[in-house]
C-alpha cells in the first residue's frame, strides 16, 4: 500500500518534519524532494523510516551550523587549598574480600566498638557509612555499602572516596577468587591495602599459608618482609578490633591525610534514597570544607538546602568536617550515589547550575541521537 509522508507520520505518531528528516537519511541516494504529500512507493524506505524513527529519532541541529557557545554556569571544585589551611583528617576505609569471609560481620562489630554515641541510644541507621572513634579520640570512617559496589561506583565517577582498603581474608578459607579481584581493584585505584585475617577463633588456622598466598598476589605483609599490615581478628567474637582500627589510624598517619576544613564544601554522595520516615535523604561524605545546616549544595542533577544532618547513629549533628559521613535532609532533587557534592553561594546559583547541567545533558542526548542515526545510515550504505 502506498502512503504519503503525512500518512507515515500519522501512523508513527511523529511530527511530519521528523519523518522528513528520517527520509533524508533513509533515502540518501535519490534526488527526491520529499514533502508531506510525496507518495512513497518503495516499501523498503518505509521500513527504514520506521526503524530510524524508532531509534529514538529526534530532530538534530544542522551539523554545519555553529552551536553558539553558552557561558559555562557549572559549579566547579575550588583550586587546591594552601598548605597552611590543611588539617589532618581521618582515613576513609572500604572493606572488601571474598564472599562469606566476614565483611558484614566485621563492619557490624566495628560499629559497636565506637566510643561515640554509646550513651546516646539512638537508632542505628544504615546510611552507607559510619565513624568509629577510639578512646584516644582518633577516628576512622568506614563505608558500609557492599564493598565492591561502593568501590566501583566511587571509582567509575573518578571520585576517590577511599583512602584504604581493608582486605578481609577468612583464616580457614584463605585467598580466594574475589580476594584476588579485590587486590586488583585496590591496585588499579592506587589505594593501599591493610589485611584483616578474620575468623581467627576457628581451630587449626594457618596464617603462614595465607601470608604466602597473599605475597604471591603482590600483597607482601610485614611478617614476610613487606610493608603491608596484617591484623588477625575475629569479627564474630569481636577480638582484636581495636588493633585493627589502630592500624588504620597508623596507616592514615603514614599517608599524611589532610584536608581544608574551611571554604566551600566538597564531597561525594555515598547513597541516596527516599526514606519512608525522613523523605529525600542522601549520605554525603565530606571531603573538604565543613557541611552545616543552611549550606546550599549541588550534586549531579540534585540539590539541597541542608535542613538537617544526622550521624549513622541517628543523632543530629551540627557540623560535618572532612572525612565525616552524614545523612543530609533538605533535598529538592535527589542526587545519585557517586555524584560529586559542591557547595554554592545561594539557592539562585544552585538553580542556575542545575539548569546548565540539564541543558548539557540534553545536548549530549542529541549527540547520541545523531550518532545513532549516522550509524544507522552507515549500516544501510
Ligand atoms: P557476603 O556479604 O555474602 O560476601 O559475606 P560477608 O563477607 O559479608 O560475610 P558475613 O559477615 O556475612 O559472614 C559470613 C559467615 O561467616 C557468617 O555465618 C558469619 O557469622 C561468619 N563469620 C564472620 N566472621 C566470623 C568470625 O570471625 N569467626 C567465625 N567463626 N565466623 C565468622
Ligand atoms: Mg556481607
Amino acid at each position: 500500500r502506498n502512503m504519503t509522508v503525512q500518512d507515515i507520520a500519522n501512523v508513527l505518531k511523529k511530527d511530519v518534519d521528523h519523518v522528513l528528516k528520517a527520509l533524508e537519511f533513509a533515502d540518501k541516494t535519490s534526488d527526491t524532494n520529499y514533502t508531506k504529500k510525496t507518495i512513497i512507493y518503495n516499501p523498503q524506505i518505509i521500513r527504514d523510516v520506521v526503524k530510524i524513527s524508532g531509534f529514538r529519532f529526534k530532530l538534530v541541529p544542522n551539523p554545519d551550523q555553529e552551536i553558539e557557545e553558552e557561558e559555562n554556569k557549572d559549579a566547579v571544585p575550588a583550586p587546591p587549598a594552601a598548605p597552611e589551611a590543611l588539617r589532618p583528617r581521618p582515613p576513609v576505609v572500604c572493606v572488601m574480600g571474598h564472599v562469606d569471609h566476614g565483611k558484614t560481620t566485621l563492619l557490624d562489630a566495628l560499629r559497636d566498638t565506637s566510643v561515640v554515641d554509646q550513651e546516646f541510644g539512638g537508632i542505628t541507621q544504615h546510611i552507607g557509612a559510619f565513624e568509629v572513634q577510639l578512646s584516644s579520640g582518633e577516628k576512622v570512617t568506614f563505608l558500609d555499602t557492599p564493598g565492591h559496589a561502593a568501590f566501583t561506583a566511587m571509582r567509575s565517577r573518578g571520585a576517590h572516596a577511599t583512602d584504604v582498603v581493608v582486605l578481609v581474608v577468612a583464616a580457614d578459607d584463605g585467598v580466594m577468587e574475589q580476594t584476588v579481584e579485590s587486590i586488583r581493584m585496590a591496585r588499579e585505584a592506587n589505594v593501599p591495602i591493610l589485611v584483616a585475617i578474620n575468623k581467627m577463633d576457628k581451630p587449626g588456622v594457618n596464617i603462614e599459608r595465607i601470608l604466602r598466598a597473599l605475597a604471591q598476589h603482590g600483597v607482601v605483609c610485614e611478617a614476610v618482609g613487606g610493608d603491608v599490615q596484617a591484623i588477625p581478628v575475629s569479627a564474630l567474637k569481636k577480638q582484636n578490633l581495636d588493633t585493627l582500627v589502630e592500624a588504620l589510624t597508623l596507616q592514615a598517619q603514614l599517608m599524611d591525610l589532610k584536608a581544608d576544613p574551611g571554604g566551600f564544601v566538597e564531597g561525594v554522595v555515598i547513597e541516596a534514597q527516599l526514606d519512608p520516615r525522613t523523605g529525600k535523604q542522601a549520605t554525603v561524605l565530606v571531603q573538604r570544607g565543613t557541611l552545616r545546616k543552611g549550606c546550599v549544595i549541588v550534586a549531579g542533577s540534585g540539590w539541597a538546602k541542608v535542613r538537617m544532618l544526622n550521624s549513622a547513629e541517628g543523632r543530629p549533628v551540627l557540623e560535618a568536617p572532612p572525612s565525616t559521613p552524614v545523612a543530609v535532609l533538605g533535598w529538592r532533587e535527589l542526587p545519585a550515589a557517586g555524584d560529586t557534592v559542591l557547595e554554592v553561594a545561594s539557592e539562585k546559583r544552585a538553580s542556575e547550575v542545575l539548569k546548565w547541567r540539564h541543558n548539557q545533558r540534553m545536548k549530549e542526548k542529541q549527540e547520541l541521537d545523531r550518532a545513532a542515526i549516522e550509524a544507522k545510515e552507515a549500516a544501510h550504505r
